[in-house]
């Protein structure tokens, strides 16, 4: 296994859909999803009637109806879709879950046990509403019933999902990253746009940009507390990562949809997967993507048939030869830290992940300022901001930035991978690299390319 995946027979499919679908059946598919808010009262616009029409409600309660609340469908019924789901309904009395969608029929049961147990009729989906397979995503999306669908597969089919729920007329909810490799960033900027005019919410799983002390340390920094900025150093380093063994007799798709981590066009590798969310505040600090990236890394300790790499160092260069030096792995009794730290002219800004909170230092390394903060909360804000938004008829919509950094983070790995200095410009205009394997189904024949070895992967 000598070759890189991202250079392997997986297929080059150009799966993006530019077409703009036509405005009147835009129209229609809208009004008829949002039908069932038209008794949701509040005092702006109902989600069936904003942006073209607009009417005014009784302003009175709603009281318990089903029709009174909006209407989620979850695709991916794992740890994160029940998480975000659990999130939602416990911050906005005005949602239910009404459909589930999964590869495994179990995990969707189990999902809905879950719910009930906990939400009860909020979660109480009807069993015609329960969809399993490759293509039950589709299931939820063709229901008229559903106003939101959440996305929480694994990564690699992320783009493609978000991509038809916006031409299906849905309000999304995508869980980061959101695409790992250009071709996916491609789908996610048409589909942006696409939301945009259709007057549809697109919220990300960036949940950090909800989180207090990250956004008092950006606040700080912008406004010149630690004077100019100079550089950055960001780290997502850990000890272990899952991995999920094949089951007697699994054909190679089956095995790769389940150990989806080890498998780059599910995951995009750990950079991509996991450390997009020190990738996005790089990002966010920085005003904007990075110009270059240079890149290496290697594996020590992952199984042999993972295609993922276990650690990798990339200099990021940011308009204005900012540098940014990132690193992740995951190596077990080795020192950890999932920690970014900006340094100015006059100070130095430390943003910890998690629960860990944020402290400013001056030059002499005083601490100034500190600030806490709490994932558990920005995890329940981002389901309230896209609530909030869809019954106000101002919908969100913030793929282009997040899929701007998961596109950062595959950037680094295309970089390490192909032992190669690369530019933005070559990243998200030119490079050809779409690792989704081509009309994937059921019976698709995977095969493994193994992982990538620097100076005889190609750059596509
Ligand atoms: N924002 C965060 O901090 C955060 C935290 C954890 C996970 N996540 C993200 O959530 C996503 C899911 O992670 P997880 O930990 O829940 O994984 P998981 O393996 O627990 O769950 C994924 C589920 O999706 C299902 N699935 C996969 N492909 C599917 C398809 N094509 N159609 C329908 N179902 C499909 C799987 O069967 C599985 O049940 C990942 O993108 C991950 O990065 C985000």
């Amino acid at each position: 296994m000598t070759h890189s995946p991202e250079h392997s027979s997986v297929g080059r499919q150009i799966v993006g859909n530019d077409e703009q679908p036509s405005r009147r059946d835009f129209l229609a598919r809208k009004l008829k999803a949002g039908a069932a808010l038209a008794t949701l009262a509040v005092a702006a616009p109902c989600y069936g009637q904003s942006g073209d029409v607009q009417q005014e409600t009784d302003g009175k309660e709603a009281t318990g109806s089903s029709t009174s609340k909006l209407r989620i469908g979850l695709v991916g019924c794992g740890g994160r879709g029940m998480g975000a789901l659990g999130d939602s309904l416990t911050i906005n009395d005005n949602v239910e879950v009404v459909a589930l969608a999964d590869l495994d029929a179990n995990a969707c049961r189990r999902a809905r046990e879950g719910l009930v147990e906990q939400y009860e009729q909020r979660g109480a989906v009807a069993d015609n509403k329960i969809h399993s397979g490759l293509d039950a995503y589709k299931r939820v999306l063709e229901d008229p019933d559903v106003d939101i669908v959440y996305l929480t597969t694994s990564p690699g089919f992320r783009p493609r999902h978000i991509a038809e729920a916006v031409d299906a007329g849905k309000h999304v909810f995508a869980e980061k990253p959101t695409c790992v490799d250009p071709a996916g960033y491609h789908i996610c900027v048409a589909a942006h746009d696409r939301a945009v005019a259709n007057g549809t919410a697109i919220v990300t799983g960036t949940q950090y940009r909800r989180q207090i002390n990250y956004i008092e340390a950006v606040k700080k920094i912008q406004e010149g507390a630690i004077g100019d900025i100079i550089s950055m150093t960001a780290r997502y380093c850990t000890s272990n990562i899952w991995y999920r063994g094949r089951d007697e007799g699994m054909s190679e798709l089956d095995y790769q949809l389940k150990n989806w981590m080890h498998f780059i066009w599910l995951s995009g590798d750990q950079i991509v997967e996991q450390s997009v969310h020190n990738i996005d505040l790089m990002n966010w600090v920085m005003g904007g993507p990075p110009e270059t990236a240079f890149g290496s890394g290697g594996r020590f300790h992952r199984p042999e048939d993972s295609q993922m790499w276990d650690a990798m160092s990339i200099d990021y260069t940011y308009p204005g030869g900012k540098v940014v030096s990132f690193k992740n792995r995951t190596w077990p009794n080795c020192k950890t830290d999932n920690h970014n730290v900006v340094y100015g002219t006059k100070g130095a800004m430390h943003i910890g992940a998690g629960n860990r909170g944020s402290s400013m230092f001056d030059a002499k390394g005083v601490e100034v300022w500190s600030c806490d903060g709490n994932i558990f909360d920005a995890y329940k804000q981002e389901h309230k901001d896209l609530v909030d938004s869809i019954v106000a008829g101002k919908p969100i919509v913030e793929l282009k930035r997040t899929a701007e950094s998961s596109l950062t983070a595959v950037m680094g790995r295309m970089s390490a991978y192909a032992g190669q200095e690369i530019d933005w410009g070559f990243v998200s205009k030119e490079s050809t690299l779409n690792l989704f394997p081509e009309d994937l189904n059921e019976g698709t024949v995977l095969k493994n390319d193994g992982f990538a070895i620097p100076g005889k992967s190609a750059l596509v």
